[in-house]
């Protein structure tokens, strides 16, 4: 029989799709289970998969690559699609994606599969990233191919013995080292606050205020309170800390590339407070101008990332500028959390660009006042006269 490879997590969604594969495609299906730091028992899924009759199970940890190829510049790209959400599951699925093809060569396998809907970001995420990898491959998506919704797939997966997480039964939940997706259930009634229970990381249980010190070097965090630490240590680290305050949770509406407006809910304490951290220090060691353009470089990167669109080459132009910026970006910064609210509250850096003689207020100032007269009537030149020309029009007819 073919081999088909499938991007399996032993959910609700990828469990249904072997059983679809085998009986509809007739299909010998290899499931793949790929670690991005999701707090998964990876040998329950690998007994998932052989119960529902895969004919080989592979695991793949890819914690490193997605931390340095995918998060990092994420956090030197300031990366939040609608201002808000920072791509956890987006980053994920180029990544995903790519190990999918490299087994599928590996295993001479036919197609490709995964188990996304017909409605969300994810399908287009895979299905252009597979293209774009190996356009030969056929994509075989059975939930969006048979128009399935998570109600059908219950019984489906009740009738066929599958077995299925209670969690996984309540929402759908994506996870990874950068942070949680929780859709789906009671989150779907925009007026219904999420419930305690939709949340792992983010539990209130420190009531005092505490300060955190983030070391960056060249836009990279690499300490935290000056003890240095491995990037994957330190996201755990921030995550639990940030987490015990009560920060990280993002509830919002996002728009989807397909045009649907959904209610999102993330938590994602370390990835909030590195872009905060990692922006307040750009602003302090960056200039006005680099500051201005990086904006849309920024927003636009998010956007790449978010539709789709990683393996576009515009998103490598803009890594090469971005890359560059962050030559500069390298200081400490420091954040005072408290009751779920976050803020900098101090900051330093070699490259720094503050200049306390030019802004004190003191006599101590190196700052001579008197230059400023000349610069702000040429600055305001052309505003003046543009007034001054509205004036007299209104004036000439009538209008005052
Ligand atoms: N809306 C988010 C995104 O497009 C999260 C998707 C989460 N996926 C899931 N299967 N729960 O990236």
């Amino acid at each position: 029989m073919s081999k088909v490879v499938l991007a399996f997590s032993g959910g609700l969604d990828t469990s249904v799709c072997v059983k679809y594969l085998q009986t509809l495609h007739h299909l010998d299906v290899i499931t793949l289970t790929v670690d991005v730091g999701q707090d998964d028992d990876f040998e329950e899924i690998a007994k998932v998969s052989s119960e529902l009759g895969a004919i080989d199970h592979v695991y793949i940890n890819a914690k490193h690559e997605f931390l340095n190829d995918y998060v990092v510049p994420s956090i030197k790209a300031n990366a939040l699609y609608q201002q808000k959400y920072p791509l956890a599951t987006a980053i994920a699925r180029p990544l995903i994606a790519r190990k999918v093809v490299e087994v599928a060569k590996k295993h001479d396998a036919i197609a490709i599969s995964h188990g996304c809907t017909g409605k969300g970001n994810d399908q287009v995420r895979f299905d252009i990233a597979i293209r774009s990898l190996d356009p030969n491959l056929n994509i075989i998506a059975p939930i969006r191919d048979m128009n399935l919704t998570r109600d059908k797939e219950l019984q489906y997966a009740e009738k066929n013995n599958i077995r299925i997480s209670d969690v996984a039964k309540k929402y759908s939940i994506d996870e990874n080292l950068w942070g949680r997706a929780i859709e789906g259930g009671s989150l779907e009634n925009i007026e219904n606050e999420p419930h305690d229970d939709a949340f792992k990381f983010v539990q209130q249980s420190n009531n005092e205020a505490g300060y955190i010190t983030i070391g960056f070097e060249r836009g990279r965090p690499v300490s935290i309170d000056g003890e240095k630490l491995e990037i994957d240590s330190l996201i755990n680290k921030l995550n639990k800390v940030a987490g015990s305050h009560g920060v990280g949770i993002i509830d919002h509406i996002e728009d989807r590339v397909i045009g649907i407006k959904s209610r999102e809910v993330y938590e994602a304490p370390a990835a909030l407070l590195l872009i905060e951290a990692h922006k307040d220090l750009e602003k302090l060691v960056l200039t006005n101008q680099e500051l201005r353009f990086k904006f849309h470089v920024d927003d636009q990167w998010a956007w790449l990332a978010y539709s789709g669109l990683w393996l576009d080459p515009l998103l490598t132009d803009l890594n090469a500028f971005i890359d560059k910026t962050q030559e500069r970006v390298t200081g400490e910064i420091k954040i005072k959390m408290h009751s779920g609210s976050y803020r900098v509250v101090g900051r330093k850096s070699t490259f720094s660009l503050y200049d306390d003689d030019a802004i004190t207020y003191m006599s101590s100032s190196k700052f001579d006042q008197r230059l400023a007269t000349g610069f702000v009537t040429l600055w305001g030149l052309q505003s003046s006269a543009a007034n001054k020309k509205i004036w007299e029009y209104k004036r000439q007819n009538g209008k005052i």
